[in-house]
């Protein structure tokens, strides 16, 4: 295979279901179907969607918190979830790293901040216990906890959420993997601050090459940050396209529906966007296109048919019925 051509990670076809229900009723809830892209080095890869529409699952599918149900996973061309079928390897999990969205739940309160971030320098060998400490200052100052010195020896509590999310970095850094997977990393925190972690993240993939998945409910972040949106509805994926084209020409009538939101209502989607009947069963889903039941454009495929992934030009992909109808 042509190294140069093989992408950092690929998803292929990646599904999730999640078993719901009660003891005698178990039923299965699709969390995600069918979902592919890939993600580069160096390259910020967006999700966005509404609640519920599978991008923690994306990420954590990565990480192999959750199991899939098929598809394959592919770290630089090799099907981990056929190489590591049980568990991921420690070499990788060194190589993927994830950021929560909690910056007050994800560091441990009675641990200092040299502790959270010594401690995967050396499980995973990238320091020894006498230099431990020197590289920890190191990657405090990396993500601008100026003079480390002074941020080192606290425990979480005395930090702000912002100093906090820049530890929870840190921590992902000290591995020195190829990927971290931010799940809204600046949710929580206060918008005057948001834009700060933003820069780093970007300072960050720029300077180690680092392939960040960025998963967020506000649009307008995606759009500031990404190279490429990769846009999900009801555990499907409904289309990809470089973040600027998404935004001046989606192609999806979700995508429009979003993009129409971003100057309304400041581009976030923690509220309902118009014309929302709630999110589709995902335990038996209907059959069609999960947007269907909100879509003005239908045509009588969407009802009756999953709309295949089609490819409308350089890294550009929709699901959906207008356009297979178009291209064909
Ligand atoms: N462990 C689980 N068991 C059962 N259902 C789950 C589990 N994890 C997620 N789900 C369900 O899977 C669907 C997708 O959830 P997911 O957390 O991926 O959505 P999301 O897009 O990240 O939403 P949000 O924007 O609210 O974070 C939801 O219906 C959720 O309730
Ligand atoms: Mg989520």
């Amino acid at each position: 295979m042509n190294a140069a051509a093989t992408p950092l990670l690929e998803l292929r076809d990646v599904s999730t279901s999640f078993r719901v229900g009660g003891f005698f009723t178990p039923r299965l809830l699709k969390a995600t179907q069918e979902v592919s892209f890939t993600l580069d080095r160096g390259e910020i890869v967006g999700v966005v969607g509404e609640s519920g529409s599978g991008k923690s699952t994306i990420a954590r599918l990565i990480s192999r918190l959750v199991p899939t149900t098929g598809g394959a996973m592919l770290l630089d061309g090799d099907d981990v979830l056929v190489s590591e079928p049980r568990r991921a390897s420690l070499a990788y999990r060194r190589r993927v790293q994830m950021i929560f969205q909690d910056p007050f739940g994800s560091l441990n309160p009675v641990h200092t901040v040299a502790h959270h971030i010594e401690r995967p320098l050396l499980l995973h060998g990238k320091a020894t216990k006498e230099n431990a400490r020197s590289a920890a200052l190191e990657l405090l100052d990396d993500v601008g906890l100026r003079p480390a010195e002074d941020f080192i020896d606290q425990h979480p509590h005395s930090l702000s959420g912002g100093q906090r999310q820049r530890v929870a970095i840190a921590r992902a850094l000290a591995p020195e993997p190829d990927i971290i997977l931010a799940d809204e990393p600046t949710s929580m925190l206060d918008v005057s601050i948001r834009m700060d972690v933003l820069r780093l993240l970007d300072d960050l993939r720029h300077k180690r090459g680092l392939a960040i998945l960025f998963i967020t409910h506000d649009l307008a972040a995606a759009k500031h940050l990404a190279d490429r949106i990769v846009v999900m509805y009801a555990g499907r994926m409904m289309e990809e396209a470089p973040a600027d084209q998404l935004v001046k020409e989606p192609a999806h009538p979700y995508s429009q529906l979003l993009m129409a939101a971003v100057p309304r209502r400041g581009g976030s989607l923690h509220d309902p966007l118009p014309a929302d009947p709630g999110t589709p069963p995902l335990v038996d889903p209907r059959p069609g296109c999960p947007f269907a039941a909100r879509c003005r454009q239908t045509v009588a495929a969407c009802t009756t048919t999953t709309p295949p992934v089609i490819q409308l030009g350089p890294g550009h992909r929709v699901a959906c019925h207008l356009h297979t109808a178009r291209t064909q």
